[in-house]
């Protein structure tokens, strides 16, 4: 179906001119697609565009798009028909779609919405100038989807909207086979970024204003092995060292760099070198995201995580043992194909045991073209959601539990703004990730570093008041026992 009337902004002018148009972003799914949507507002920053404060005002909107579970194709595909008939009623209204969603439905998507003016994939945002200024002209939606990335998207410009903090991309794609994902068919063979342009680009942010970064790769502890297997390691460092850990000890060398934070390392990759780096580089913070996926060595199998819970467990003991005081969280799937009562049971115990300071608990969401989806025994959705809500009641115990440890010490905080729910309160984070509020009395800044004790707990956030008085020694879950 051609589209009525596509008369757009005039993008072929764009390319070398100014605009005046402004846009909004509406991002779906995880970190790496966050910091995606930085770059793409950084490449519509440079063609002029402004950002936009609604949607319904935006003359361009872009939706960032997530596939990883069916419930993000539906947020998507709903967003696209309530934003239809202020489409049709204002042709030179924008649409354009782009990342993971993008990736795997290509026309597919075009075809459900044949009003979008433009679909991108998760390898060729760079191309977004090109792309808009081709809709220009054309009947029907431009879409354009490479197998493979030309471009490290880190090449592009940001537009970061916090000044602290700041995303940093070590790797993209992924060489993992994990039956239930559809990640790596999304995002291709995972590549690295050489080191010393990491490096470069942390220092430049401090530069800026930064103090804290997060670095994002969907294994970040098997950052480098692509560059030493094609001999373009540019690590300098010891011998026995992963490249990761050297590359932490690298960043750790930037000065101003304050909170150092990673997601996620998987934990078949976890080598003891990464957690001394943890320990010794100040800035590496006490925080660990290891996703444990499945407590069942039966599921773990067939999901082709090539560890046990045996091994998981002896990562937090390793991790508690090494880095007083360390916040562990993690993600857990839910009604794999194949998952018994038995085995939802030792998922059930190993959270136990290894008792997280957080969980992202999933129901399995079958992706159409995953090994996991032509497996037989699909769990039903009955089963899965009951499941789950015993899963999500132990994590939210163990949360509130682990908050509560923490009441009665003193810790530093990074505020980063009024709380969301009460504007008397300042939100800020501990370097654990926790998230405390504290009156506002005036006089502070987001980004600002403060020592707060914290007074109250809930499963999901302290409260607590700024004060000058000494930190305190950290305190964590006790280690889980070795079993020999
Ligand atoms: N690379 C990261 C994960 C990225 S996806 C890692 O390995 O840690 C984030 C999380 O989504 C996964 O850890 C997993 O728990 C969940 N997930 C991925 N595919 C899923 C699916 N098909 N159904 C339900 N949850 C899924
Ligand atoms: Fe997906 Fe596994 Fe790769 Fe994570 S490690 S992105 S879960 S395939
Ligand atoms: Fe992230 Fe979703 Fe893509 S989790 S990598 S945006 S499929």
């Amino acid at each position: 179906m051609a589209c009525a009337g596509r008369s757009r902004p005039g993008h072929a002018a764009i390319l070398g001119a100014v605009t005046t148009k402004t846009y909004f972003i509406r991002t779906f799914g995880c970190q790496m697609n966050e910091h995606d949507s930085e770059r793409a507002a950084g490449v519509l920053q440079t063609m002029g565009y402004r950002p936009a404060d609604t949607i319904d005002t935006a003359d361009l909107v872009l939706f960032n798009t997530c596939a990883i579970r069916e419930n993000a194709d539906n947020k998507l595909y709903g967003q696209l028909s309530q934003l239809k008939p202020l489409k049709l009623s204002d042709p030179s209204k924008t649409v354009v779609v782009g990342g993971c969603l993008a990736q795997k439905d290509q026309e597919g998507l075009a075809e459900q919405a044949p009003w979008v003016d433009v679909v991108y994939g998760t390898h060729n945002m760079g191309r977004l100038p090109e792309l808009l200024s081709q809709a220009d002209s054309a009947e029907l939606p431009v879409v354009e989807i490479l197998e493979h990335t030309e471009m490290f998207p880190s090449a592009l410009p940001a537009r970061r909207d916090v000044v602290h903090h700041a995303w940093v991309s070590i790797s993209i794609g992924c060489d993992n086979t994990c039956t239930f994902c559809i990640v790596p068919a999304l995002r291709g063979p995972e590549k690295s970024r050489k080191l010393g342009d990491i490096v470069s680009e942390v220092r430049s942010l401090v530069a800026d204003g930064v103090t804290e970064v997060s670095l994002l790769g969907q294994n970040v502890n098997s950052y480098g092995r692509d560059l030493v297997r094609a001999g373009l390691s540019d690590a300098t460092g010891r011998r026995n060292r992963t490249m990761f850990a050297e590359l932490l000890y690298a960043l750790g060398e930037v000065d101003g760099l304050e909170r150092l934070r990673f997601t996620s390392p998987h934990p078949k990759d976890f080598t003891s070198d990464v957690f001394a780096a943890m320990r010794d580089v100040p800035a590496v913070c006490e925080q660990l995201h290891l996703p444990l996926q499945s407590g069942s060595d039966r599921v773990l199998k067939a999901m082709q995580r090539s560890y046990r819970a045996r091994r998981y467990l002896d990562l937090v003991t390793e991790a508690r043992e090494t880095i007083p005081g360390v916040a562990i969280s993690t993600d857990i799937i839910v009604g794999f194909p194949g998952e018994t009562e038995e085995d939802f049971a030792q998922t059930l115990a190993v959270t136990e045991t290894a008792a997280f300071d957080s969980a992202f608990t999933f129901e399995y969401s079958k992706r159409p073209g995953t090994a996991a989806a032509d497996m037989p025994d699909q769990v039903d959705p009955a089963v899965v959601s009951e499941r789950y809500q015993r899963l999500a009641t132990l994590t939210r115990a163990l949360s509130r539990h682990a908050n509560e440890r923490q009441v009665g010490t003193v810790q530093q905080l990074l505020l980063e703004g009024p709380s969301k729910t009460d504007p008397t309160r300042l939100s800020g984070r501990t370097r654990t990730n926790r998230l405390v509020h504290v009156p506002d009395v005036g006089g502070f800044e987001p980004g600002q570093l403060v020592t707060a004790r914290l007074t109250d707990a809930a499963s999901h956030y302290l409260l607590g008041e700024v004060t000058d008085a000494e930190v305190s020694d950290p305190v964590g879950a006790p280690a889980p026992a070795r079993v020999a």
